[in-house]
């Protein structure tokens, strides 16, 4: 995937971090087991960690990977005459955690998928191989979260891509090449559980949850010898299928909903595994030739330029009242484009000093408050209005909410980083490795492209 390291690189410690106020949860205080055994978890969870091959094309290379899944239990008991299975869902990225995910939008999705009384299912999600939960864990700056911050403060400082000249190519792929360097060594020797870098590709992943699918399938017929024998385990597994009434030709099915490059992960899914489908939604679908075979982000972003005009038409629709860039004046969407822009081209010759609220030192330049547009057009709904009154408080010299959008995905907190282990994979926060490990081992390799 070729050009996202364009795309991705100036933000290498976190990404897209949401505050939700949810119970911790100490995944080290589950055991990773090869059957699935679920565990309570957070708040009307429940959480496993399962044992994986980490190379599925190598029978006799015996290491393993503990995949950490999460479940929101369908809201009728397993066999219940409307309960309708499990319902698999992947948030994108690559490098997004299922199980943040769940815990913000679980129930929200739970709500939208049921129909009541007639059909109940319970949702599962899970940290991908190498990501967040899951062991070995991709991180190149193990309990060395200064260093992580220290490079990614420094691109911060570097620009844009296309600033300074043209010389800022060279040099931001230098610190790549570094970091890369770095990850080699890190994964090299093990440091985090064990080598998994080369093994995070889409594939992998879709092949993950095929065991997932089939371990859930086991489990659900087992718990169903339970209750019919009241808890006698004496049997075997022939025996127990015949019970369940299963056919040979009856394997367990996938039924999920993807979002982003979850979309990608969904068809992987679909072209590697037909029969393995049995039901898929895709929402917000990435163009997954252009991501497989193409060079990489070509297509995706057709209609980025629209969105963000949207972002002016929609405010001069609504008016002051509910977008604060708009002005009684304004005879069209055009009047608070201007205004945005032309502060926005001050910025570049004149870029907002400041400093946070504990005396951080913050530079605003336009490229933070671009970053920022772009950021939003990916969650309209949920940012744009939050974004007009930041920028109209900012355009009025007070840069309070512009600072605490940047210290939200922008800017590290060094204030935490003399905790030990400092990275909370509980959040939705992750890690620019673990995104760039799937990539890579998605895509060809550029490692002979010139700067040209
Ligand atoms: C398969 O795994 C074994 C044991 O780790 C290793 O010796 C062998 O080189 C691997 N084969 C391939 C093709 O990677």
């Amino acid at each position: 995937m070729r050009a996202v390291i364009g795309v991705a690189l100036n933000n290498l410690a976190v990404l897209a971090a949401a505050s939700y106020a949810h119970s911790k949860f100490d995944w080290a205080s589950i055991s990773p087991s090869k059957d699935l055994i679920y565990h309570d978890c957070f708040d009307g969870f429940k959480c496993a960690r399962l044992i994986a091959p980490l190379d599925y094309k190598n029978d006799s290379d015996l290491r393993t990977v503990a995949i950490a899944m999460i479940k929101l239990p369908a809201v009728v008991s397993d066999d219940d005459p409307a309960f309708a299975g499990s319902v698999f869902t992947n948030p994108g990225g690559p490098g997004g955690a299922g199980v943040g995910f769940m815990l913000r939008a679980g129930k929200g999705l739970r709500d939208v998928l049921d129909k009541p009384g007639l059909r109940h299912y319970e949702i599962v999600s899970f940290d991908p191989r190498g990501i967040g939960n899951s062991w070995p864990r991709a991180n190149c700056f193990v309990q060395d979260t200064l260093r992580r911050d220290a490079i990614s403060l420094e691109l911060r400082g570097r620009g844009p891509l296309n600033g300074r000249g043209g010389t800022n190519v060279p040099y931001i792929l230098a610190i790549q090449k570094a970091i890369g360097l770095r990850c080699q060594a890190v994964d090299a020797n093990g440091i985090n559980g064990g080598q998994i870098m080369a093994y995070m590709g889409t594939p992998n992943v879709a092949r993950d949850m095929v065991h997932m699918v089939d371990k859930i399938a086991d489990l659900r017929a087992r718990d169903a010898v339970d209750r019919k024998s009241g808890g006698d385990h004496g049997k075997d597994l022939v025996e127990l299928k015949r019970e369940m009434n299963r056919e040979d030709d009856d394997i367990p099915r996938l039924q999920y909903i993807g979002y982003s490059y979850g979309t990608v992960l969904g068809i992987y899914f679909a072209s590697l595994f037909p029969a393995r489908i049995g039901r898929i939604a895709l929402d917000g679908v990435v163009d997954v030739n252009d991501y497989s075979s193409g060079p990489g982000w070509m297509t995706n972003l057709v209609d980025t330029d629209e969105i963000a005009d949207r972002f002016f038409s929609g405010c001069h629709e609504v008016g002051r009242k509910t977008c604060a860039l708009s002005r009684n004046g304004d005879e069209s969407d055009a009047s608070i484009k201007n205004r945005v822009y032309s502060w926005l081209s001050k910025l570049d010759e004149e870029p907002i000093s400041t400093i946070g609220h504990t005396d951080e030192i913050i530079i605003i330049r336009s490229q933070d408050i671009r970053e920022m547009l772009g950021a939003a057009l990916y969650r309209p709904r949920s940012s744009f209005i939050t974004l007009a009154a930041a920028l109209d408080d900012a355009m009025g010299r007070d840069t309070a909410a512009i600072v605490k959008i940047l210290f939200q995905r922008h800017i590290p907190h060094l204030d935490d980083d003399c905790a030990i282990d400092n990275i909370d994979l509980d959040s939705e926060a992750y890690l620019q490795e673990g995104t760039s490990s799937v990539l890579c081992a998605d895509g060809d390799s550029v490692s002979d492209y010139d700067i040209a």
